[in-house]
């Protein structure tokens, strides 16, 4: 582990463009590093990004993560700092988030307080927003505690919608925004 870098591990269930954003930002920082992928399915598009930056990977599963350490071990071990989830479903476990005290923060999809929640997620949120005839969406980025969708804000950028959006027209101008600003915002907590 390189000590002179603030090592970043991202969390990540899906795809993983935000994740290739980050990976992309900071592949000559400085500043920070991202030492490691955690992902909980296996077969998971952000595990061939990772493999393919030569980034360390570890799968995680339930009973450990939600009634066992939390992989908190494995963290340590690797210099984690600061974890950042970028379309990470499971909820934080409370030991994990005393473990980083406002060093995980989250993105989410929609102008939070509205539209977060447990089930509130890809496609659910856009369907959500179109159904109740808002002008306006975006994204939140956010610090993480014990509830989904919850913690403080720490950035929001905010895009139209329009009159004939669909979830997936909408979904892609808010991911977008999301790729313009995650890595930046991250890199201005460092
Ligand atoms: C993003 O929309 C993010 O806001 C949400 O999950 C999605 C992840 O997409 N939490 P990707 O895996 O980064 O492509």
């Amino acid at each position: 582990m390189n000590k002179s870098l603030i090592n970043i591990a991202i969390y990540a269930s899906g795809a993983g463009s935000n994740a290739q954003q980050i990976i992309r930002h900071f592949a000559n920082s400085p500043k920070a590093k991202i030492s490691l992928i955690v992902c909980n399915k296996p077969g998971a598009g952000i595990l061939q990004i990772a493999d393919k930056e030569g980034i360390s990977t570890l799968l995680i599963e339930k009973e450990p993560f939600f009634q066992g350490n939390a992989y908190i071990p494995e963290l340590k071990q690797k210099g984690i700092d600061l974890i950042v989830l970028a379309g990470f479903l499971w909820k934080i476990p409370p030991a994990l988030i005393h473990a980083y005290p406002d060093r995980i923060v989250n993105i989410h999809p929609a102008l939070l307080p509205n539209y977060g929640g447990k089930g509130m997620y890809g496609r659910h949120v856009h369907e959500a927003v179109i159904r109740n005839g808002e002008k306006e969406s975006g994204i939140t980025i956010h610090y993480v505690d014990e509830l989904y969708d919850h913690g403080s804000t720490i950035f929001q950028a905010r895009c139209p919608v329009l009159p004939d959006d669909s979830p997936e027209t909408l979904a892609k101008r808010v991911q977008e925004l999301e790729h313009r600003h995650f890595p930046q915002v991250i890199e201005d907590l460092l």
